[in-house]
């Protein structure tokens, strides 16, 4: 993959804003809400019944957090990010079993909590670099399973 300068430059000032704590919590809450097959996985956090629990559920914030945290390594490695993610590829394949197009949902859902936040801020320039970085992590996450 090959990085412009104003995509490399455009990625790191949104993760050196990045409010993991808000951003996360609510990325990983509206993908269970939006797609509720992806609870599934999840049913050790404890009540997921509707979305006001989903929301309000402390291991599911928790988790959201981590995730976000997950794209760290992509951040600092963006001319090896198949390589960076192929343990985590791993283990969302043989452990998780979790699906890979539920990568590209989730995604979807951090773009979608982080544009809100952004609101006017959120150019399509800055959502074009952002997606293009989200996607690379995604098929990266998706290159173990077989
Ligand atoms: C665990 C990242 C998508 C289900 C994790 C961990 C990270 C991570 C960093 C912690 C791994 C560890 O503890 O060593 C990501 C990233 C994703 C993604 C960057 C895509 C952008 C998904 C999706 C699902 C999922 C879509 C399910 C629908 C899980 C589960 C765990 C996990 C069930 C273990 C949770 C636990 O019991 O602690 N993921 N993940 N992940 N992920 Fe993902």
């Amino acid at each position: 993959v090959e990085w412009t300068d104003k995509e490399r430059s455009i990625i790191s000032d949104i993760f050196s804003h990045l409010d993991y704590e808000d951003i996360g919590p609510k990325a990983l809450s509206r993908c269970l809400i939006v797609y509720p097959w992806t609870q599934r996985h999840f049913s050790g956090f404890g009540n997921l019944y509707n979305a006001e629990s989903i929301i309000g559920n402390a291991n599911v914030a928790a988790h959201g957090i981590k995730v976000l945290h997950g794209l760290d390594r992509g951040l600092k490695n963006m001319d090896n990010i198949e390589a960076t993610y192929a343990d985590l590829s791993t283990l969302h394949s043989e452990k998780l079993h979790v699906d890979p197009d539920n990568f590209k949902l989730l995604a979807d859902c951090i773009t979608i909590v982080l544009a809100a936040k952004m609101g006017q801020a959120f150019t399509a320039e800055i959502q074009g670099a952002f997606q293009k970085f989200l996607a690379v992590v995604v098929s990266a996450l998706g290159k173990q399973y077989h």
